[in-house]
């Protein structure tokens, strides 16, 4: 087993770049060494972590158990039709170069999820999704161990549950299955998907058949020019979810900002999905800074470690933007980014905040 390593300062293994510190931590690149780290932790009743890139998570405090750095690696395809290919990554693969991977390879269907950070393992947790294309959509299993058990199990697509930046890993199943590696169905020749409005702009003028290399090419700049780099400028992507309201919540809201952007939620009786980073920037945040975290300036949904942020920093922030938005439109934004230690009730911080 490669070494347990003792009160480690985890800056380097979260993207918002936070200190904060555990009280074991060791990086397992084989099965066999999870399965020890896991051993180790039940049979000292400590808490687990499991981390990939840590690049979604805002870690709050001290982690008092062991941290699990997964490097797991390995790549397989399969040939299912002339068309369709089974493509295997285990859960350390590093998410951008898996997908520039599979686009070498041929396969389509993952371009538009370029750029996004983190590892395959982070993917099916919280669904991950951008611009137009939800990562469910190509999920066809998932593998997993089960800690209590120790037994390795096949989850189907609907076992998981996805929904929107969610599935049943973040909810019943958190903390009780390790995701090993994940399965995708990706196709030879399947056309590329523009349904993204400012996807579709951005190729609007390209002339001849659109590709799934310039679909890659052009996330990649949208990326680049609105998303702030995590190795230049610590953050965690997306800070919120896109609040999804009912037809008639959306309709009052609408009636009182006509310019309220929204986009319909697919899947529902007529809710409408309402750009979070909207209502944050309307609400005044955009550029903001609160210690040393703050609203970036180029996309108001991103929260950022300008100058060395504390968590304190970070929690700060988010709670007076959640505050802000509540107070100014009756909206309760709900984090994106998984809180460690968890968030007993995620949708819950404004009832707390208004009692
Ligand atoms: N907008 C503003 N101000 C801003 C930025 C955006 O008003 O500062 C409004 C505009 O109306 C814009 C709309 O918000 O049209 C949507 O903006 P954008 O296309 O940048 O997407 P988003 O809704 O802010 C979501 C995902 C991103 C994903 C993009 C593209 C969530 C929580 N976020 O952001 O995912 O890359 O769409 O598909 O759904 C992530 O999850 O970490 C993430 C970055």
């Amino acid at each position: 087993m490669s070494a347990m390593r003792e009160h480690i300062d985890l800056k380097p293994y979260n993207s918002f770049g936070l200190s904060v510190s555990a009280r074991y931590f060791i990086r397992v690149q084989t099965l066999e060494e999870l399965q020890e780290a896991v051993s180790f932790a039940k049979a000292n009743s400590l808490p687990m972590l499991l981390l990939g890139g840590g690049s979604n998570v805002l870690l709050r405090d001290d982690f008092p158990g062991l941290v699990i750095q997964m490097a797991l690696t390995g790549i397989t395809q399969t040939a299912r039709t002339q068309d369709k290919v089974c493509v295997t990554a285990a859960s350390g693969e590093h998410w951008h170069s898996f997908v520039e991977h599979c686009l070498a390879l041929g396969l389509h269907g993952l371009e538009n999820l370029a750029l996004i950070p983190g590892c395959v393992g982070a993917a099916p947790m919280q669904n991950i999704g951008a611009y137009g294309v939800e990562v469910k959509d190509l999920i066809t299993e998932v593998q997993v161990l089960d800690i209590a058990s120790g037994a390795i199990e096949r989850m189907s697509n609907a076992q998981c549950a996805f929904a929107y930046r969610d599935s049943v890993f973040k909810g019943p199943l958190r903390g009780k299955k390790i995701v090993l590696d994940v399965s995708f169905e990706l196709s030879r020749s399947a056309a590329p998907n523009l349904s993204y409005g400012a996807l579709a702009d951005a190729l609007a003028d390209k002339e001849g058949v659109v590709t799934a290399q310039d679909v890659f090419d052009t996330v990649c700049a949208i990326r680049r020019e609105k998303l702030p780099d995590p190795r230049v400028l610590g953050n965690a992507g997306s800070f919120f979810k896109n609040p999804v309201l009912s037809a008639e919540d959306f309709a009052k809201l609408q009636q009182a900002h006509p310019a309220l952007p929204s986009f319909a939620a697919p899947g529902t009786a007529g809710e409408r999905k309402v750009p979070a980073a909207w209502l944050i920037e309307q609400a005044g945040w955009k550029g903001k800074q609160q210690g040393g975290a703050a609203v970036y300036e180029k996309q108001a949904l991103v929260i950022v470690n300008r100058d060395h942020a504390t968590a304190e920093d970070v929690v700060g922030l988010a709670m007076a933007i959640i505050e802000s938005v509540y107070s100014r439109f009756g909206v309760a934004l709900e984090p994106e980014v998984q809180w460690i230690p968890v968030l007993e009730n995620p949708t819950n911080i404004v009832g707390q905040l208004a009692r």
